[in-house]
């Protein structure tokens, strides 16, 4: 009997050994069972999730792989999450994802896992599941698609949705040409092609070692995403033999790096709710300080839109992650090793970039400190964030009169109204919008401005709320405020025209209003009323044990790692 996993089902020549060979032989030969590592491939594609439907053709690459390297494959569908399609939030279904992709590994006869992700959540919750089994695991993402173009210029996923549906309201673009952009705007197979949540999440993966280094960014349709996927499978049968497993890849030193690339590539603020939520699950000490204190200083090199000009297929075509990781080494700690066994760093020397107009040098970098800040005061004690890359900069020091809206239908409801009082000084308040309140914490943090001040000319205002916001969107918005309006944070307290304060330099937000009235108020609040109390099933289970974002919103119970040994089996 060989000391794989897999030979706890299949070593040995009882009833229950019979068993489970019998069922999956579907052709093999015997040796097949008797020391080959059998890998999972994890597979989030899903005609639902539109970014990942490729993902099957990319499983095809990685099974030639695994059979080239002694392994047996094994395509194992896991839940999808469509950021674009599913209600009410993709976010309220990551930890559901991450545990059922946990479950399944640890129920299922596997010494190994290729993890097929694209959209928004999949590599995360991926990342999280695999994580609290800790068998040896490589990342696969998907890749962006190509760029679109409207009307002559590139579109970005996402970000020219919020740029154009504003101009629509501002009546400087009709109805029909904005209908007619969107076959423009996805063009190919693949996750959105701007610096969004997807984008920045492979690059995070690659950064924290998790995939073949080179493959974050290659475009869904370039033929080199299935070579890359080939040599993947090759590699996790390697990694099977070696014992080298996703807590040997996830260390305290990883996560730096994948902080410094996250600063360094102007990622979205998403990556540190699901970089803190994959720390808790290998039991590695990470805060939203750590954010702020590891990205201090880190200079954005990518110019990708959200916040910048091109799209991934250009950063692809610049050199791609691994030369704009060539350029802040020295911020990289160099022991933090890959799925390969080598450091990160020992695959950055031979990088060049070969336009210095998408990835800038690091003398002349397109801000100085890219880093996410951390706020903090009355109004977010455990912390909020702000994308100072994304921000205006005339705005980071600000006061303002709030204008509150209980819910984002309430601020659909009103926000167009002509007699709203607002103007371009306002402070822009949603609540009911974190892990419980909604509950999943939605994107909807960077809230449309009101029609009124578009028309007038304002393009940016401060804007606060304990949801997130898409990795496409920008502007000056403090997000993930914790603790969230539903979980007694001071947000639930904030009325029209109280003041609020503020300074990213200062890293401080505060409601500027005296400590006794606030007790007065939180006395007589009825806006627990307006949160969300769902009476079953899954969203019942979530609201009852979701954290909140400034420890990863993960479930309290899912915090940690099972481990992958089942004792017990029922035939
Ligand atoms: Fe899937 Fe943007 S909607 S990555």
């Amino acid at each position: 009997m060989n000391n794989l996993r897999s030979a706890q089902w299949y070593g040995g020549h009882d009833r229950n050994t019979y068993l489970h060979r019998a069922w999956m032989r579907r052709g093999l030969p015997d040796d097949a069972f008797d020391g080959r590592p059998h890998i999972a491939i994890a597979n989030t594609a899903s005609d639902l999730t539109p970014c990942n439907s490729h993902l099957n053709e990319v499983a095809e690459s990685v099974k030639h792989g695994v059979y080239e390297a002694g392994g047996i494959p094994l395509n194992m569908p896991v839940p999808s999450l469509g950021e674009t399609q599913v209600r009410p939030t993709a976010m309220l279904w990551r930890n559901m994802s991450a545990m059922a992709i946990e479950e399944m590994l640890r129920a299922s006869p596997v010494d190994g896992v290729v993890l097929l992700g694209g959209c928004d959540k999949t590599i995360p919750a991926l990342l999280m599941g695999a994580a609290s089994v800790d068998i040896p695991a490589i990342v696969i993402p998907g890749g962006p698609m190509l760029n679109g173009h409207f009307r002559g210029d590139a579109m970005g996923c996402g970000t020219d949705v919020w740029k154009l549906s504003e101009e629509v309201r501002a009546g400087t673009l009709s109805e029909k040409l904005f209908v007619k952009s969107e076959g423009s705007m996805i063009r190919s197979r693949g996750h959105c092609n701007t610096m969004g949540t997807a984008s920045t999440m492979a690059a995070v993966a690659e950064a924290l070692g998790t995939t073949l280094p080179g493959i974050a960014g290659t475009p869904a349709p370039d033929s080199r995403l299935l070579e890359m996927s080939h040599e993947s499978g090759r590699l996790v049968v390697e990694m099977v033999f070696a014992g080298r497993k996703i807590s040997d890849v996830i260390t305290a030193e990883s996560i730096h790096n994948a902080i410094v690339t996250l600063a360094a590539i102007g990622g979205s603020t998403n990556a540190v709710v699901h970089l803190l939520a994959i720390a808790g699950r290998l039991g590695i000490d990470l805060s939203l300080d750590d954010f702020d204190r590891v990205g201090a200083g880190v200079p954005l090199l990518v110019n990708l839109q959200p916040t910048g000009k091109y799209l991934m297929e250009d950063l692809f075509r610049a050199g791609g992650l691994l030369a704009v990781l060539q350029q802040v080494k020295d911020l990289l700690q160099p022991a933090a090793i890959t799925v390969t066994g080598k450091p990160l760093v020992s695959y950055l020397d031979d990088q060049e970039v070969w336009d210095h107009d998408v990835i800038s040098q690091r003398e002349q970098p397109l801000q100085d400190d890219a880093g996410i800040a951390i706020l903090r005061g009355n109004l977010a004690p455990t912390g909020a964030l702000i994308k100072p890359a994304a921000a205006s900069p005339e705005l980071m020091k600000h006061r303002g009169k709030a204008v509150v809206f209980e819910s984002i239908e309430d601020f659909h409801a009103r926000i167009d109204d002509p007699d709203l009082d607002v103007d371009a000084t306002s402070v822009l308040v949603l609540r009911g919008c974190g892990p419980k309140g909604y509950p999943g914490m939605p994107e909807v943090s960077n809230m449309p401005l009101p029609k009124k001040l578009l028309q007038a000319g304002v393009r940016d205002m401060v804007r606060v709320c304990d949801g997130r916001m898409s990795g496409t969107a920008y502007g000056t918005v403090v997000l993930h405020v914790s603790p969230e309006a539903a979980a007694g944070g001071l947000l639930a307290l904030v009325e029209n025209g109280d003041e609020i304060i503020l300074d990213v330099e200062g890293r401080r937000l505060e409601l500027n209003v005296p400590e006794e009235v606030l007790r007065e108020r939180r006395v007589s609040a009825t806006t627990a009323d307006a949160f969300a109390s769902p009476e079953r099933g899954w969203a019942r289970l979530y609201i009852d044990h979701v954290q909140q974002a400034d420890t990863g919103a993960d479930l309290d119970f899912l915090v940690g790692s099972s481990g992958p040994h089942v004792a017990r089996e029922s035939h």
